[in-house]
């Protein structure tokens, strides 16, 4: 998400951090910051917008000093602001700190430090951690002051600390957040990401959960949580520049599919009471509002189209509220029967794809509340919406969408049993229940990433063709359809999704010897009613891939390859059934050398009709 840089250097930190920040720039960003320890105290200088507004007059001289942070801000908690972009401060000016990820418990702790007469300046989760720190540091121990403050903090987080009275230190520390340490010659530096690292050392530590790192111009010292301190060779990075902001991988897509386990807990951190209730405050709407909704409406286009017919299934079967579908360029000028007992649900990752945002204006107009569930704090989207619910992806640079995808399939199914609860459909205990199975779905999804290579044999097999058909029923139609847009996208296959109870009428037609067909069939109400669409393929001679649990006891009889995903309730299958159909559209599009990030005539944000 956001980008950290540190150092602790020989000449002017200002400018070792902010060529530091130029290198995090890949990673989207929408203010910037920078603080420095000088003679007359810690300078901070933050600013909205992009680096230039930053650093274009930065003032080096004034900003004299060898130790300091940067921070790139993409918002989470509170708007894109100069108020709001890092590096933070606490009330009495001691403690600066950068911060990326996300805080759950913010609001508890925020509550409890007001009370004890803290003086909160901005809308972030962030400055709790720079007030806790400030609240329990006793004489100089910075370090033991961070590792109490880790002690209360739910949720994920990689700080960078420095205080007022310690001038030469620097004090680190993540959970569920990348940090790493730069071994220079009599330099050092903490950055969330090696890019910013490269040009002063390839010598590098790697940090992990629940580790502090302590730096000065002595040296680094990694200790635990206890206070042990732990002994790590640092690795050497061979990676250039452009690898290292793919951190490693040769596509951001593939990056991406790969963060996609991450996102998912991301996305419900917070959101998921300890009793399985679900909160999503941001809906702003109490049980009246939500029993007064008569209709729901979802609109998106390309892929957020597809994660809005999952959100019909869902809000359908959990909260039983008719809803329709609509593509943002159809919806906007049809004759819409709208009005105030309506909510509109705009599904867009950028929140600025201009058909997904006049169809909002459009609701609006006809006295509908509007809800956003965009990734782009600040975005038009989020700022035009009566209310935004955040999918807490990160920035996404593919421009096939992989994890934003993931992360609205998340929060569809938390707001569908939000509003099923809030209507009386759904107990407690079924919340709990559910939102147990949402937390294992990470893991679900990890699994299969670490299972791609199984996917090898049917890379060989269908890479070279020029026709793809992918079926599926009910909720994993959308599915289908998501599978096909991935490979047609980057792959250049012509590919298309289908509900397949429609087989029979008209793509049947095309199924001839070879065709490969890949059909979605795992556990569910129709399961027997694809395995027989299978069965009709075959009879066709066409080649079937099916997608099915991996205790799965009577798989579709006679398929050519088997894509076996871990087994979870019919409503949540869609969110792991996608992972090896991401997957497979890479690999079959790197082997036919297709440019994955930018594939032709496509945009990642349309925001023209
Ligand atoms: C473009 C992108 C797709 C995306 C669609 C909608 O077509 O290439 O990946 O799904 O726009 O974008 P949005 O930002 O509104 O979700």
């Amino acid at each position: 998400m956001c980008g950290i840089v540190g150092c602790i250097v020989k000449e002017q930190a200002g400018r070792v951090l902010a060529s530091g920040l130029e290198r995090l720039e890949y990673r989207g960003y929408d203010s910037a910051g920078i603080a420095v320890v000088t003679d007359d105290g810690i300078r901070v200088r933050r600013r909205v917008g992009k680096l230039a507004e930053l650093l274009d007059d930065f003032d080096y001289d004034a900003f004299d000093g060898k130790v300091g942070i940067g921070h790139t801000r993409w918002a989470t908690h509170g708007k894109p602001s100069e108020g709001n972009a890092h590096p933070i401060q606490d009330d009495t000016g001691d403690v600066v700190l950068v911060h990326n990820g996300i805080i759950e418990n913010y609001k508890e702790i925020r509550e409890e430090l007001e009370g004890k007469g803290h003086v909160f300046a901005t809308e972030t989760d962030t400055e709790v951690i720079a007030h806790l720190i400030s609240e329990i540091m006793q004489g100089d121990d910075l370090e033991g002051a961070v590792r109490e403050t880790m002690r209360r903090l739910k949720g994920a987080y990689a700080i960078v600390v420095l205080h007022r009275r310690l001038p030469d230190r620097l004090v680190g520390a993540r959970r569920d957040s990348p940090l790493v340490a730069g071994i220079g010659e009599g330099e050092y530096f903490l950055a969330s990401d090696i890019p910013p690292l490269l040009e002063h050392t390839r010598d590098v530590l790697l940090l992990e959960d629940g580790e502090i790192v302590s730096l000065t111009p002595e040296g680094v010292r990694v200790t635990d949580l206890e206070g042990n301190t732990i002994e790590r060779q640092p690795k050497e990075i061979e990676w250039n520049l452009l690898q290292a902001e793919k951190g490693g991988y040769p596509h951001f897509m593939l990056k991406e599919i790969h963060e996609q386990g991450v996102v998912v807990n991301d996305s419900l951190l917070g959101r998921i009471a300890e009793d399985g209730t679900v909160r999503l405050p941001e809906l702003d709407m109490d049980a009246d509002a939500v029993a007064a909704i008569d209709k729901i409406v979802i609109i998106g286009c390309g892929t957020s189209w597809h994660s809005a017919l999952i959100g019909k299934f869902l809000i359908e079967e959990l909260a039983e509220i008719p809803v329709e579908v609509d593509i943002g360029s159809e919806f906007r000028y049809r004759r819409s029967i709208l009005g105030p007992s309506t909510l509109v649900l705009a599904i867009t990752q950028s929140g600025e794809t201009a058909d997904t945002l006049a169809s909002m204006r459009k609701a609006r107009a006809h006295g509908a509340r509007t809800i956003s569930i965009c990734n782009v704090i600040g975005s038009t989207a989020s700022r035009e919406a009566d209310g935004v619910v955040y999918t807490q992806a990160g920035p996404e640079i593919g421009v096939a969408s992989t994890k934003a995808f993931v992360s609205q399939l998340i929060v569809l199914n938390l707001l569908a049993l939000h509003l099923g609860s809030m209507r009386g459909k759904i107990t407690r205990e079924a919340s709990k229940e559910y939102t147990d199975e949402l937390r294992a779905v990470r893991g679900r999804v990890e699994t299969l990433i670490e299972r791609a290579d199984e996917l090898d044999p049917i890379v060989d097999s269908y890479k070279h063709v020029d026709d793809f058909l992918y079926l599926g029923r009910g909720i994993n139609y959308p599915i289908a359809l998501e599978g096909a847009l991935k490979l047609k996208e980057i792959s250049y296959i012509h590919a298309e999704g289908y509900p397949a109870g429609e087989l029979k009428h008209g793509p049947i037609a095309l199924i001839e010897e070879k065709m490969p067909v890949l059909a979605v069939a795992t556990p569910g109400e129709t399961y027997a009613k694809i395995s027989s669409n299978i069965d009709q393929v075959k009879a066709r001679g066409g080649e079937v891939i099916a997608v099915v649990a991996d205790d799965e006891a009577n798989p579709p009889m006679g398929v050519d390859h088997l894509i076996r995903v871990p087994r979870c309730r019919e409503t949540i299958s869609p969110i792991v059934n996608v992972v090896p159909l991401q997957i497979l559209s890479y690999r079959i599009a790197v082997a036919r050398g297709c440019d994955v990030d930018q594939p032709r005539n496509l945009a990642k944000s349309v925001t023209v009709e």
